[in-house]
């Protein structure tokens, strides 16, 4: 995504004087075939959408008469015009499901992984048009040597197993050939996709391999995305179980040592391995992280365990020693998270089901795609009626949905009547049922046919259930 395109405006602020609305209208004329819609909680991870996505809206809401505090809204609408055809929309005579064009992603994946295991990684570009965000060929050739260090350095290789050894013991025996950065399966599914993704840039950025906690459910969600070895922690390593107790007055904390002066620039020997703080109730002396020279002495330590809830690319970007080999990776630097969401997060064979199952069925045959997501914080399943004014606000004055006619109940349909699929995401049902009907009740003014579907509504956020992230993975990546 192109921030030149990326416009943000004010809507007027309504009348009651404790409502303040935030209401940002990212543009992006990204003229590709697909579908996708968000439940990323940062405009930044817009850039995932590779998709052919015309419009995006994204609409903060904060409401501090409630009670709840924080009832935040946000919504995402993705305007989505198909122009080419799709598996399943009844012409996809000119593309077979074998051979697509595009499969590798620009040379974004490397070729030679089993599809069968992962059937999403290679059928994907069959919904998509080729990305108009053009990866660097110093990032190609950056991930393809990522790919060598990690099957060199990966799960119980020679290397990894010498380097394990200093975890065990608490030794560091100076300069090791392989260095790791370990992810911890933290907070909600959205917030995993985004830190994992950063995770993943620090390790390319530092020459050290990414592991994963798997968490309840890793393994279960996301295709292996490194060729041989895998990118799940062994169960064995020490630590696995204190994961989620770590935190920032943990003895191993990076920030707390530094606090009580347990290391500093000047240290000799440095630990064999160190615990990153980067949620976001963090403090001072975690947020060093981000200082070059912190950045000298993190170097030497062979492990790190890193638990974040923040997508702190934005942050690396500030590192001045990670500066130019920044640039050189990512000229474009909004095309971060498009790039490396696309390389590293492919649905498993389950989730890639729950996707191109709900497509075929409920969304390939439209002549149109819009995607629109609702978050509302903290406020359990009730429907506010000025988020509901405010998401047909937009909709209708983007022109993403038609104006209804409020005038005549039946309207003479036209010829070739166009008909949009409007996929909504949301906890609850209340505002789905709400434009789900009103496109029933009154005809529109265009006389297009309006469907609204709803794939799931699960009420509240539930992290660690298996088959609710697998919903909202689904949602998160429709083809
Ligand atoms: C590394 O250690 C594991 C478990 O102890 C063992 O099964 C494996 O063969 C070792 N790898 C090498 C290359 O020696």
């Amino acid at each position: 995504m192109d921030l030149n395109v990326f416009r943000r405006r004010l809507l007027p602020t309504p009348k009651s004087t404790d409502q303040h609305f935030i209401v940002g209208v990212p543009r992006i004329s990204v003229k590709k075939l697909g579908i996708t819609n968000m439940k990323f909680m940062k405009i930044l991870a817009v850039c995932f959408v590779v998709l052919p996505v015309l419009v995006t809206v994204s609409m903060i809401y904060r409401n501090p008469r409630t009670d709840r505090i924080g009832g935040f809204a946000e919504a995402r609408v993705f305007e989505v015009r198909a122009d080419k055809a799709v598996p399943g929309s009844g012409d996809d005579s000119s593309r077979s499901l074998g051979t697509p064009k595009n499969e590798l992603l620009g040379g974004l994946i490397a070729a030679g992984f089993d599809d069968q295991s992962c059937l999403s990684r290679y059928q994907s570009a069959l919904y998509r048009k080729t990305s108009p965000h053009k990866p660097s060929s110093y990032l190609l050739s950056k991930l393809r040597s990522y790919e060598d260090l990690h099957k060199r350095c990966g799960p119980h290789t020679k290397s990894y197993n010498r380097t394990l050894e200093l975890l065990k013991s608490g030794q560091n025996a100076g300069p090791t050939d392989c260095n790791y950065i370990v992810w911890i399966s933290f907070s909600g599914l959205g917030n995993r996709i985004l830190t994992l993704a950063s995770a993943f840039l620090y390790a390319l950025l530092t020459n050290r391999v990414l592991l994963v906690d798997r968490g309840t459910d890793i393994a279960d969600i996301f295709c292996e995305p490194f060729p041989e070895k895998s990118w799940l922690l062994p169960m064995d390593v020490p630590f696995t179980s204190q994961f989620s107790s770590f935190d920032q007055s943990s003895p191993h904390c990076y920030g707390n040592m530094l606090k009580n002066k347990i290391v500093s620039d000047s240290i000799k020997s440095v630990p064999s391995f160190l615990y990153l703080h980067l949620v976001h109730d963090y403090g001072d002396h975690d947020k060093l992280f981000f200082c070059d020279q912190d950045q000298t002495l993190l170097e030497k330590v062979p492990w790190l365990i890193m638990k974040s809830d923040n997508y702190f690319v934005p942050s690396l970007f500030l590192i001045p020693s990670f500066e130019q080999e920044l640039s050189k990776l990512f000229p474009q630097r909004e095309a971060v998270f498009h790039h490396l969401g696309r390389y590293l997060f492919h649905p498993s064979n389950q989730v890639w089901g729950l996707i191109t199952r709900y497509y075929q069925a409920y969304l390939a045959k439209a002549d149109e795609r819009i995607g629109i997501q609702i978050r509302v914080f903290d406020t359990g399943t009730e429907t506010f009626p000025h988020v509901m004014d405010q998401i047909l606000a937009c909709t209708l004055k983007e022109k993403i949905l038609p104006e209804i006619n409020m005038q005549e109940s039946v309207v003479a349909p036209p010829k070739n009547v166009k008909s949009k699929a409007v996929l909504m995401t949301s906890l609850n049902s209340g505002y789905f049922e709400n434009i789900k009907n009103l496109y029933w009740e009154h005809p529109t003014m265009t006389g297009e046919v309006i469907r609204v579907f709803q794939p799931s509504h699960e009420e509240h956020q539930q992290t660690e259930k298996k088959m609710h992230n697998w919903k909202a993975w689904a949602e998160i990546y429709p083809p």
